[in-house]
């Protein structure tokens, strides 16, 4: 059998977008042979992968300080987080057909790859009527993003209370990337919390899709650019509690908007990532406004095993319906392109909830 494998053929410079035929080449990498494994060996075949925006910076020719990722070397693999299937088995353990990997289990974009038993990636067992994919999205990382930092704020206000009592009931929150695979579960935990929830996204579809999900109001920053005229309009008791997925202009009128004494979980800024950072104008009105800005990285939750506990919880919140998780799966043959095409999709807006690479056979 073929094997193929996308790797780096360019950074981007930090002003520049991402472009599949610029920055990611694909290749042939030799043949497999599933007659030849050695004893204890499995073949595994790339089933199902995840893009998220993070990975980003993996692209980038000048790194991010600090950040966890740092850029490729040009020519190395690309990797994110993924499923794989076994498709032949020399080890008595391990049935073809198995299912490993998901949450923050990450793989190189090579079709087949062989694993020694006891170094695979954990088995996924999703509940019943729940897709493995869920452990890349909802059940993931994404989900993990979304739950984690909002459970923490509501027990660190409860903490702080002398009663223990904290009510966010009628509380405004404003969700940017609301479509998005983090944003779509943030709206729907805030919801849960009894908050007024506004939302934008880039399409109307998207926006109907966001009130759906309970957002009592939700603008396309698309057609409506003046996100300070909309804040005015959609949440005009100002904003208590700001989930940022964008950052960039939208977060420079919401500084101004917040509410004293208010929060910003700040997620991420992908306004920023495949483009020119730009300008705040309005940092003054962290102080101003006596604002709490709280920055994380989902995988901080291991610690405690938050992380682990999660998973199991968001797969059953799925399973029984009380958690929506909308998957965008973009179907394809490894060899055409799929995975950086769709890597430089979520860019431009590709994806409602979470974009999912399903590797055709
Ligand atoms: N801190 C963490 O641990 C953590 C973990 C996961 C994700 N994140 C962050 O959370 C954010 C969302 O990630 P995700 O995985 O849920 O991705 P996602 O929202 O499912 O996909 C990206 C979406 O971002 C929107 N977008 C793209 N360019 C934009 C721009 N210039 N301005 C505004 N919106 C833009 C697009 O939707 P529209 O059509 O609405 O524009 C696109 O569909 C990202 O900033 C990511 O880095 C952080």
């Amino acid at each position: 059998m073929q094997n193929y494998k996308c790797t780096v053929k360019a950074l981007a410079a930090p002003d520049e977008q991402l472009h599949q035929e610029k920055h990611f080449a694909l290749s042939e990498c030799g043949t497999v042979d599933p007659s030849a494994l050695a004893p204890g060996e499995v073949l595994l075949r790339l089933y199902a992968a995840s893009v998220d925006p993070a990975f980003r910076a993996s692209m980038r020719a000048v790194p991010l300080e600090k950040y966890m990722l740092q850029p490729y070397a040009v020519g190395a693999c690309v990797k994110s987080f993924a499923i794989s299937k076994v498709v032949a088995s020399n080890a008595d353990n391990v049935k073809v057909g198995t299912l490993v990997g998901g949450g923050f289990n990450v793989a190189d974009w090579q079709l087949y790859s062989v694993c020694e038993e006891g170094k695979l990636p954990p088995v996924l067992s999703p509940p019943e009527g729940v897709p493995a994919t869920c452990f890349l999205g909802a059940a993931g990382m994404p989900g993990i993003a979304a739950l984690l930092p909002i459970r923490e704020l509501y027990q660190k206000q409860e903490q702080e209370q002398s009663d223990g009592y904290v009510d966010f009931t009628g509380k405004t929150a404003l969700v940017t990337g609301a479509a998005g695979a983090v944003g779509s579960l943030a709206v729907q935990l805030l919801k849960d919390l009894g908050m007024r929830v506004v939302g934008c996204a880039g399409s109307d579809e998207k926006v109907e899709f966001v009130k759906e999900l309970g957002a009592e109001a939700c603008w396309n920053y698309k057609t409506i650019t003046d996100p300070a005229a909309a804040l005015a309009e959609l949440a005009p008791d100002g904003i208590d509690l700001f989930f940022d997925n964008v950052g960039g202009s939208i977060l420079d009128a919401a500084l101004k908007h917040m509410n004293k004494h208010g929060t910003i979980l700040a997620c991420g800024a992908i306004s920023e990532y495949d483009g020119a950072a730009q300008p705040l104008n309005n940092w003054f009105y962290i102080t101003i406004n006596r604002l709490h800005v709280h920055g994380f990285i989902a995988s901080d939750f291991f610690a405690g095993g938050a992380v682990q506990a999660a998973i199991p919880e968001l797969a059953a919140r799925i399973a029984d319906g009380s958690l929506k998780a909308k998957e965008t799966i973009v179907s394809g043959k490894f060899e055409d392109g799929v995975l950086p095409q769709a890597f430089c999709g979520l860019f431009t807006g590709a994806n409602t909830g979470k974009m999912i690479i399903s590797i055709e056979e």
